[in-house]
């Protein structure tokens, strides 16, 4: 089982939609799916409780950090083939471990001035654990300042190659428990699958 913890200090990043997008993306595909929402807003475990298709699935109840290793570790038994993990905005000092419990740690980051600066927690956090880590940039727009930040994060590690524009459809697919995979934009859907792929990649 591959485990991948999306993370990023900054709320609004985009955390809850990479998380959900790319698990029914990987759902989609026929893999065994596993969703643990970590933030105590519990926006993630609202979608899914919205949600009206069985995959993919979440526990009955969210891990806490301290019942992490033991969730995965009980995840991966029942023969899951990927685990996705959503975090609180913070830095707090369990998530550098749960990111150490990761196989890879994806920080969605939007392409402003003050999203950049907060980028260095993260990156503190994901860097002290040692687990790879990959930058998306999220709710971008087609203006130079999305380009600085491909600049900016390209220097900072490694880039995604494929952004998350900012587009009406996640709003859509959100209110009824859907991924954009699921909707009607067929940008919104190819780039989240071109997402998937690229994170698949780096497993
Ligand atoms: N690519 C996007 N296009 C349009 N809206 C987006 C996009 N990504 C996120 N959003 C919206 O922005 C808000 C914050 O995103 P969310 O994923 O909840 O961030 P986080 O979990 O990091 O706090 C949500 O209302 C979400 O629907
Ligand atoms: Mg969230």
């Amino acid at each position: 089982m591959k485990t991948i913890l999306v993370a990023s200090q900054k709320g609004g990043a985009g955390k809850t939609t990479i998380a959900k997008n790319l698990s029914v993306a990987a759902s989609a595909e026929g893999a065994k799916v596993m969703m643990f929402d970590m933030d105590p807003q519990k926006s993630l475990r609202e979608w899914y409780d919205q949600r009206e298709a069985d995959e993919p699935v979440m526990p009955g109840r969210d891990p806490g950090p301290k019942e992490l290793k033991k969730a995965i570790d009980t995840t991966a038994i029942h023969g899951f083939d990927y685990l996705f993990i959503d975090t609180p905005p913070a830095s707090d000092a369990w998530l550098s471990d749960a990111m150490k419990l990761a196989d890879l740690v994806v920080i969605p980051v939007r392409p402003s001035p003050t999203d950049l600066r907060a980028v260095r927690a993260t990156l503190t956090s994901a860097k002290s654990a040692g687990t790879d880590f990959v930058f998306f940039l999220s709710q971008t727009t087609r203006t130079k300042m999305t380009d600085e930040a491909v600049r900016a994060l390209a220097a900072r590690g490694k880039l995604a190659d494929v952004n998350l524009a900012l587009r009406v459809a996640h709003a859509e697919t959100d209110m009824d428990g859907r991924s954009v995979i699921e909707g009607d934009d067929p940008k919104a859907r190819d780039e989240l699958l071109a997402a998937w792929a690229y994170v698949k990649e780096q497993l």
